[in-house]
């Protein structure tokens, strides 16, 4: 089949399936069927698919159909300009948490420590802006473990990345000058009516820590003050309904200078504070 035709034929088939943006994810599949950038799919438009091109096409389009995120079947996400490999086992990094990135980077600093680090993107943009730093990923995922060690390699960051196997902070050592986090937020009662591709597809674990969401800020906000250094940061994404609560587990831990940053969108999307200098 010529390309055209079977993006055509795919865009119809995403669109019966429910599939929001249909002729975006299409593209995106095909050019990743036919091996070339998504930016120069038009001048293969005219080409026509070999039976292996095909066959990857459909069945790209069969599990983007039964709702798999597009980032799943491809295999990667760019997040700060840097491709990262992304698996079921890891949360899609979304565009939102650059606003946790740029953030992290608008002071200095050598020590960072990402919590709940999934593929590592936190982590590894962070580091890979500033090259003098060093840094370590916690994750109680083996399999995302594995995931972020993989992305530390590919983008030539492993000399300065560590990754360990750690319930918040309980397997961590040393302090900080940075943490980081974007830890598991949603209430256990909105998770029915998150959209298919994240309640069905992406792992629990990355998105709700049960009841009313805000269990990882406990831990991250009493954990913040011991393995922080005195004068560091701490900074975690929330969802935009948080921002209050959040700021107050960080007063109640002793931390300073709370503040609440806005993402692309204008809504409340990080929480940043300081541990007391001595
Ligand atoms: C929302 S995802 C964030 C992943 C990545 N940092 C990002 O921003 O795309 C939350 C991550 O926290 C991890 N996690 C959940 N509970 C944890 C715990 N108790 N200790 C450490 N990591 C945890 C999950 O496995 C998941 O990788």
């Amino acid at each position: 089949m010529i390309a055209q035709s079977g993006l055509a034929v795919a865009v119809a088939r995403l669109e019966a399936a429910g599939v929001e943006g249909a002729g975006r994810d299409a593209r995106a599949l095909l050019a990743h069927a036919l091996g070339v950038g998504e930016d120069r799919l038009t001048l293969h438009l005219r080409d026509t698919m070999t039976p292996a091109q095909q066959a990857g096409f459909d069945a790209a389009l069969a599990s983007r159909a039964a709702r798999q995120p597009v980032a799943q079947i491809i295999g990667r996400r760019l997040f700060w300009g840097l491709q990262f490999r992304v698996t079921p086992d890891t949360l899609d990094p979304r565009p939102e948490t650059e606003t946790l990135v740029a953030e992290a980077l608008s002071r200095p600093f050598r020590t960072v420590l990402d919590l709940g680090t999934g593929t590592g993107c936190i982590l590894l943009a962070c580091l890979e802006s500033m090259p003098l730093a060093r840094g370590v990923g916690v994750d109680v995922s083996p399999a995302a473990l594995v995931v972020a060690e993989g992305n530390a390699r590919d983008l030539g960051l492993a000399d300065r990345a560590g990754f360990l196997l750690s319930d918040w902070f309980s397997a961590v050592e040393g302090s900080f000058d940075l943490i980081v986090s974007n830890p598991p937020y949603i209430a256990a009662a909105e998770m029915p009516d998150l959209a298919p591709e994240v309640r069905d597809w992406e792992p629990h674990l990355a998105l709700t820590p049960g009841g009313d969401g805000l269990d990882a800020y406990r831990a991250i906000a009493q954990g913040g003050g011991t393995w922080l250094v005195p004068g560091g940061r701490l900074l975690v994404e929330i969802g935009p309904t948080q921002a209050v609560a959040v700021s107050a587990l960080f007063a109640a831990a002793g931390l300073l200078d709370i503040r609440i940053l806005p993402d692309m969108d204008g809504r409340d999307r990080v929480v940043s504070a300081i541990k007391p200098s001595l």
